[in-house]
């Protein structure tokens, strides 16, 4: 199944508090790196491993290490505010960026700026808390899927059906993690019952 929906009653509080609309901008973007763990830790669960040894101070003892090489790429702005939990949960991974900004009446989204390391060959998470449309999604994972990716992997923290389904027909073998899968997307493409404009609650804008 490509998608999968966290089911963990302390993420489950966590997301109560982020969709909150009482909660201030510094406790948000905490909350939003404390979900980001849970959604790590579900989408690495099946990440390859290799055995190795390692010397503890006593004597030789079995050990593992990732066996697939790992590109995390924020999509700009909100991604970012899920970039920190990343960098700090796994042990090595490079970062690219892909700058996306919707249109306020269109709700298509423009590409503003793209870097990306080589990703060719590489497992990569695509990390942005709203799939909506999934306009956003697919234009990063168009990018990613040209550059040669062996693997994407996209975690979003609130998801829209359509959105989900956007990714699913376009890019089949991408998987997505997500916090919560939502009612429905209403006229101006915001996610119900959503929690808003993330970047706008996570920079206080
Ligand atoms: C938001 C969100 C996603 C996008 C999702 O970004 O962070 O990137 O909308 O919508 P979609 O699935 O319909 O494409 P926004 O364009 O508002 O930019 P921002 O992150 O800079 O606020
Ligand atoms: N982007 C957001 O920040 N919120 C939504 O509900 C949809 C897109």
């Amino acid at each position: 199944m490509p998608l999968t929906v966290l089911d963990h009653p302390v993420a489950a509080h966590l997301l109560t508090l982020l969709r909150d609309a009482r909660t201030e901008p510094a406790q948000f973007r905490a909350l939003c790196r404390q979900v980001t763990l849970y959604l790590l830790v579900e989408a690495t669960a099946d990440l390859p491993i290799r055995s190795c040894k390692v010397d503890t101070p006593l004597e030789t003892a079995e050990g593992a290490e990732l066996a697939a090489e790992l590109v995390v790429v924020p999509i700009l702005r909100a991604g970012l505010g899920m970039l920190e939990a990343a960098t700090q949960f796994l042990p090595r991974v490079a970062v690219g960026y892909v700058g996306l900004e919707r249109d306020e009446t269109t709700a298509v989204a423009r590409s503003y700026y793209c870097k990306l390391p080589p990703v060719k060959g590489r497992e990569v998470l695509l990390i942005d808390p709203m799939l909506a449309t999934g306009g956003s999604a697919n234009h990063a994972l168009d990018l990613l899927a040209k550059e040669g990716a062996a693997g994407l992997r996209v975690l979003s923290i609130v998801a829209a059906p359509e959105g989900v389904e956007a990714v699913r027909r376009r890019h089949p073998g991408a998987l997505i993690f997500t916090a919560a899968l939502d009612r429905e997307l209403d006229a101006r493409k915001y996610i119900r019952p959503g929690l808003g404009d993330f970047g706008d609650r996570l920079y206080g804008t």
